[in-house]
């Protein structure tokens, strides 16, 4: 598929909104610069999400993230990327307190990361903090359903809204955080048929992630979609195979360096010699460059 953002500008919060009932809004996390800027170029938004605890840090939850993580996670992103608008998860401890402290540590993220906007879980209890961080210009994206960050009060990695005495309480949540001001609204593992009636009734946005065809949008880990992920939940289709592919270029690489195959004479440099000029030339073919010198200077763009 060609690159869908022919703008060469980042998307913004108002245009991600725009997209409810016009065209799919595509998502994926990212956490780093390489593959930001290959997802950049299909999604419309990308997630810091703080995923990245487990996934990247091998924590056994999203709960012991640490801000300063999705600080460096989120400037890496920015980096890499040129149109996608780049939401930052607040990881748990960091705005539940008061929407004061909220504040602080989320325009932190924004200021350090030049992130767009910043996603927190929660339904009706973090309605107040949703607001006083819209109001005092901190886009928001909420999340509800299935939120990792309360795995320990949930029991589990658990889907919701399987009953329907649980819808009233979930469709609550969703509308209260659009009456707060959120731009979107993350549908985690939610029964397919309440995600579709929530999408349905809210005017902004629903991503979906375990829920429903019906959401306005789609987001999913990168890791597990591209089939790196040990273990995945039910709701991840696998687009790729990259774990497999990785183990096999690893494990090449272990047999040649064994057999001394790997570094080939292209791969290695040869003595220059003296010339009549007094100067210096190769003695061989010319030297592959460097990874160092050919990589460019990255540069930081703003969102
Ligand atoms: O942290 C994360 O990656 C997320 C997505 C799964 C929505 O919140």
């Amino acid at each position: 598929m060609s690159a869908h953002n022919p703008t060469k500008r980042r998307i913004s919060v108002p245009e991600i909104r725009a997209k409810k009932k016009v065209e799919p809004i595509v998502s994926l996390t990212a956490y780093h610069a390489h593959t930001a800027a290959i997802a950049d170029q299909y999604v419309d938004f990308l997630l810091v999400g703080d995923s990245l605890g487990m996934v990247m840090h091998g924590f056994e939850s999203t709960v012991p993230v640490p801000l300063e993580l999705m600080v460096t996670h989120g400037r890496a992103v920015v980096r890499g990327s040129k149109t996608a608008l780049v939401v930052v998860d607040m990881p748990f401890g960091t705005y539940e307190e008061s929407p004061q402290v909220a504040f602080r540590n989320a325009a932190h993220l924004m200021k350090e990361t030049s992130c767009g906007a910043v996603k927190l879980e929660g339904g009706r209890r973090m309605a107040e903090t949703i607001r006083y961080l819209v109001d005092r210009g901190i886009p928001v994206m909420a999340h509800i359903g299935l939120t990792p960050q309360s795995v320990h009060t949930l029991g589990g990695y658990k889907a919701q809204g399987r009953s329907k005495d649980q819808w009233d309480d979930i469709e609550e949540d969703a509308r209260i955080v659009e009456e707060a001001g959120a731009f979107a609204v993350v549908l985690e593992a939610i029964a397919e048929p309440l995600a579709a009636r929530i999408t349905k009734a809210l005017a902004i946005p629903t991503i979906g992630i375990g829920a429903s065809a019906e959401c306005d949008g789609q987001i999913l880990v990168m890791e597990d979609m591209l089939g790196l992920s040990p273990r995945v939940p039910k709701f991840v289709k696998k687009f790729g195979k990259v774990g497999d592919a990785i183990n096999a270029a690893i494990s090449d690489y272990a047999d040649e360096v064994r057999s001394r195959k790997f570094p080939a004479p292209e791969h290695t440099y040869s003595l220059k010699v003296a010339n009549s000029g007094g100067g210096t030339k190769p003695s061989g073919a010319a030297p592959a460059k460097s990874r160092t010198t050919r990589r460019k200077k990255p540069k930081i763009v703003g969102c």
